[in-house]
C-alpha cells in the first residue's frame, strides 16, 4: 500500500519539476517558484532523486537579493493562470533586488536552513551532500542576518512579517482583527484563483483589497524596511515563521560546526538563538491558553487565538518539557478528538474555524509535518504516529491535495481534499514521513 503510494507521489513531484530546475507547487493555481515548498519539496527529492533535491534549493537561492533577501515567489516564466503577478509586485523598485530574477518584494517562513541540513542527513554520498552545504550555508547565513537586521525593529530577537502571504498560512482567521483595523479601497482585479478552485475555499475580494493595499504601501516606499516597518499596518510577530527561523538557526550551527573553521558565525548564530528563544517564551506565550499565539506588533497587542501554528515550536526546541506538555494538552484537548483528523489550521473550537477555507481549518500536510518531528523530539511518540497515520490515510482517501478536511464524517460522502490537485509539497512529504 505504502509502496504504491509513494510511487503516486514521485509522480506529482516528477510531473511539477520545471526544465528551468525548480518545482511548482501545482498546476495552474501556483505556476512559479515558492519560497518554502521548495524547501518541503527537496526534502521529498532527497530521497530518491538527490540531483533535483540540490537544483531546487540552489535555483532558489540563485533569485536571493544582494542584502540577503530570499522572495517569496520567484517569477521564472510569464503565467496567465495567476494574479499577481511580476507586474504587479515589481521587486526591481528595490535597489537591492536580485538582476536576474523578478520575483515578489515579500518572503515566507525560513525553512531553507533545516532543509540543506535535512538534505545532508538523507544524502548517502555524504561527501557530495557536503559539497552541497557548503555551496550554499552563506547564503542562508545571510538570510538570516537579513532577518535580525532588519525585521527586528525593537531587538527583541523576534521577526515580523508586514503581510499575510510572508507567514504562509495565508487566510489565517487570525489575520482578520488586523482586516478590522485597516479600510483599503476596493482594487478592480481581475481574480485568477476563484476561476481555478471553488471560490467558496479562497479568500472574498474584499480581503484581497486588504493584501493588495499592503502591497501598494510598500511598493511606493520601493520596499524599504524601515518604511515597512514603519507605514506597514500589518506588522506581526509570527510564531510559526519564528520557530521556522529559530530551528533553521539551529541547523546552521550544526551544519558549520560539521565544516569547521567557521566560529564567528556560530557564535553569531548561538548569540541570535538565545536572545529569540527566551523572547519567544517571553512574549509569545499565553499561559491562560496554554499556547503560542501571535503578536501584532502595529498595533501592540496579543492576537490571542490557537492555531496549528501555536505547536510549531515544538519541532524548534523552544519550550521547556512542562511547556511543552501543556501545549500538547491544548493540541489534543482542542485538535484531538476522535471525530477528528489532527491537525487543523485552526481552532475547531472557535466560531471562526471554517473546514473548508484556506488556512481557516482544514489540515495541511507541511504542519503535520512540522508536529509530526516536534512531537518525536519532545517524546510524544504516540500521537506523533497519529499525526503521521492521519496524514498518510488524508492523502490515501483523497489524493494529493493542498488541504483537507479535519471531519472524519465528511469521508463518508465527500473527498474531501480541497483546493490545488496533484500538489508538491502533500506528495514529497508523505515520502518523507514514510520513509521515516
Ligand atoms: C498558498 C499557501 C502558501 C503556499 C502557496 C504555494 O498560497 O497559503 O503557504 O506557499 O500556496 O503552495
Amino acid at each position: 500500500m505504502n509502496k504504491n503510494l509513494i510511487n503516486d507521489a514521485k509522480i506529482v513531484l516528477n510531473n511539477n519539476f520545471q526544465d528551468k530546475g525548480y518545482s511548482i507547487p501545482c498546476k495552474g493555481l501556483y505556476p512559479f517558484q515558492w519560497k518554502w515548498d521548495s524547501g518541503f519539496i527537496a526534502i521529498g527529492f532527497a530521497h530518491y532523486d538527490m540531483d533535483k533535491a540540490k537544483k531546487e534549493i540552489e535555483t532558489l537561492l540563485d533569485a536571493q537579493w544582494e542584502n540577503g533577501f530570499i522572495p517569496h515567489i520567484v517569477f521564472h516564466v510569464e503565467s496567465d493562470t495567476y494574479f499577481p503577478g511580476p507586474d504587479y509586485h515589481q521587486s526591481e523598485l528595490h535597489p537591492l533586488s536580485n538582476k536576474k530574477h523578478p520575483s515578489t518584494g515579500m518572503t515566507q517562513p525560513p525553512v531553507t536552513g533545516f532543509t540543506i541540513e535535512k538534505i545532508y542527513e538523507i544524502a548517502k554520498d555524504k561527501t557530495d551532500g557536503l559539497e552541497f552545504v557548503k555551496r550554499n550555508i552563506d547564503k542562508v547565513f545571510e538570510n538570516h542576518r537579513y532577518f535580525y537586521e532588519n525585521r527586528d525593529p525593537q531587538n527583541e530577537g523576534l521577526v515580523y512579517i508586514y503581510h499575510n502571504w510572508e507567514s504562509g498560512t495565508d487566510n489565517s482567521p487570525i489575520w482578520d482583527d488586523i482586516w478590522k483595523t485597516m479600510n483599503p479601497p476596493t482594487y478592480n482585479i481581475k481574480r485568477k484563483d476563484t476561476q481555478l478552485v471553488d471560490p467558496s475555499q479562497r479568500p472574498s475580494n474584499r480581503e484581497y483589497d486588504h493584501y493588495l493595499h499592503i502591497i501598494e504601501i510598500a511598493k511606493k516606499h520601493n520596499y524599504s524596511d524601515e518604511k515597512i516597518a514603519e507605514l506597514s499596518p500589518f506588522l506581526v510577530q509570527d510564531p510559526l515563521f519564528n520557530a521556522m527561523l529559530i530551528k533553521s538557526n539551529n541547523a546552521l550551527i550544526n551544519l558549520y560546526k560539521l565544516i569547521g573553521n567557521n566560529e564567528a558565525k556560530i557564535k553569531q548564530l548561538e548569540k541570535w538563538q538565545e536572545k529569540s528563544i527566551k523572547s519567544f517564551n517571553d512574549k509569545l506565550y499565553d499561559e491562560e491558553l496554554g499556547a503560542y499565539i501571535h503578536y501584532d506588533l502595529r498595533n501592540e497587542k496579543p492576537l490571542r487565538f490557537v492555531s496549528s501554528s501555536s505547536f510549531s515550536p515544538l519541532f524548534a526546541g523552544i519550550p521547556s518539557k512542562e511547556r511543552a506538555k501543556r501545549l500538547v494538552t491544548t493540541m489534543m484537548d482542542k485538535f484531538g478528538g476522535e471525530d477528528l483528523y489532527l491537525c487543523a489550521s485552526f481552532d475547531p473550537e472557535s466560531e471562526r474555524f471554517n473546514p473548508k477555507k484556506y488556512w481557516r481549518g482544514p489540515v495541511w500536510i507541511n504542519l503535520n509535518w512540522i508536529l509530526y518531528y516536534g512531537l518525536k523530539d519532545y517524546g510524544y511518540n504516540e500521537i506523533a504516529e497519529r499525526v503521521k497515520s492521519d496524514s498518510i490515510e488524508l492523502i490515501e482517501k483523497s489524493g494529493f491535495y493542498e488541504y483537507f478536511d479535519a471531519r472524519k464524517s465528511i469521508y463518508k460522502t465527500d473527498k474531501g481534499g480541497y483546493g490545488g490537485g496533484n500538489f508538491s509539497w502533500s506528495a514529497a512529504l508523505l515520502i518523507d514521513l514514510i520513509n521515516n
